[in-house]
Formats: C-alpha cells, structure tokens, sequence
C-alpha cells in the first residue's frame, strides 16, 4: 500500500524545473520526456530474465534477454501520452494501450472517451502512465477497464500524487503498486494537486 517514491536526484530536479511556472511549452515537454526515461528505468527493475544463447564475433554464450510476451503500455489520454512517448524510446517493441478520459470539472469523475487495447492482455506485464493522480478516479476508471479486457499484471506510474488520490487508489486496486516522482501536500476544492505543477495536460498541449 501507499506509493514507491522515485527519489533518484534527477527526477527530483527535473520535477522541480517542471512545476515551475515559468517553465514554457517546450521547456515542460522536454523534461516530461526526460523524467520519462529515467521512471521507466525504474520501475523496469523487477522484469523477468531468461538466457537465450547467442554467438558474439568470439564464441557461443547464454546470454539474459527480457523474458515473456511484450509489455503493454497504458497511456491514459492526453497527458499520460507525454510519459509514454519517453518510455517507448526505452522499450520501442511494448505495445500500447489507450484509454481517453476526461475529468468533468464538476463532478470529477473520469469520463471515457476512448479505449483502444491490445489483446491477450491477461499475458502481460502492462506498466499504466499518467503523469496525475489526483482524486485518482481517472487512474481507477482506466484500471477497472483494463481489468474488464484481462489486466491481471499491472502497476501504476505517475509523475505527482496527491495523498487523498493515493488512499483511494489503493483501496480500490490494492494489487496495482503506485510508482511517483512526488506526493504533493494536498487536493484543493478544484481537485487540483497542491503545490503541483498545474494542469499536465494543458502545459504540454495547451
Ligand atoms: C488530468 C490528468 C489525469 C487526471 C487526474 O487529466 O492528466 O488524467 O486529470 O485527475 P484525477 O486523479 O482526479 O482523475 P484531464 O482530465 O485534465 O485531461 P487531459 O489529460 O486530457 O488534460
């Protein structure tokens, strides 16, 4: 329960230029792809390995390679696609997931607009990106949905959490870990994080 903070000094700068608020467009977008990279890294740690023999320009030897099916990417739309595009540039063969949801601003409830999977998803290992975890109800909505399709492998990898949106999350999917660069103080009345960093969404696109 509760979430692996990724304390790698990197990450804590990176986040730090991106919740500035004078950080332009292209300046939040690079750091998004950077901070991409070095999250992906980590929470690829626990994959599995199997020796595989290959022959180097001197001789035959076993060697490890990633073991089962391709991993799947989940990007819930629009903002986790600012991860995905870094962790694809690690894992360029995961395939992808799409999962379109929107917050209404009154209700806060995840509304979905889109959902795009691959199959034979009960196979594999399926790493979900979204760069907020607010009230959560986005994170659980798409969650719930993978599970419907045959998720039974599943972590969860966020740039900025709020606490309230951690408990929640992990009451409702208690088997899916939470990986984040920060938990952030609190949710104000408009379920923005706070101090946060804004709207990820509207930083990277506008
Ligand atoms: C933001 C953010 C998360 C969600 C988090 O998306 O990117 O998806 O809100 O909030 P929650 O935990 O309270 O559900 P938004 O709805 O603004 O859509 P966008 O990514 O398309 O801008």
């Amino acid at each position: 329960p509760g979430a692996t903070v990724i304390d790698h000094p990197l990450v804590q700068h990176k986040m730090t230029h991106m919740r500035m608020k004078d950080t332009s467009t292209q300046g939040f977008r690079r750091l998004l792809r950077e901070i991409s990279l070095l999250l992906c890294y980590e929470v690829t740690r626990d994959l599995k390995l199997v020796d595989t023999s290959i022959e180097t320009p001197v001789s035959e030897m076993n060697a490890p390679v990633l073991a089962g099916k391709k991993l799947v990417f989940a990007s819930i739309l629009r903002a986790g696609n600012g991860l995905l595009e870094g962790m694809l540039e690690l894992i360029p063969s995961a395939r992808v997931a799409h999962i379109g949801l929107y917050r209404d601003p009154e209700t806060l409830e995840a509304i979905e607009y889109y959902f795009k999977a691959p199959a034979d998803m009960n196979e594999r290992r399926i790493i979900v990106v979204d760069p907020m975890l607010a009230t959560a109800n986005s994170a659980i909505a798409a969650v719930e949905r993978l599970k419907q399709r045959g998720a039974n492998n599943m972590c969860f990898v966020c740039l900025l959490a709020a606490p309230e949106g951690v408990q929640r999350f992990n009451e409702a999917h208690p088997d899916v870990p939470i990986y984040t660069a920060a938990v952030d103080e609190k949710l104000n009345e408009k379920g923005y994080i706070v101090p946060g960093l804004g709207d990820a969404g509207d930083r990277m696109y506008g």
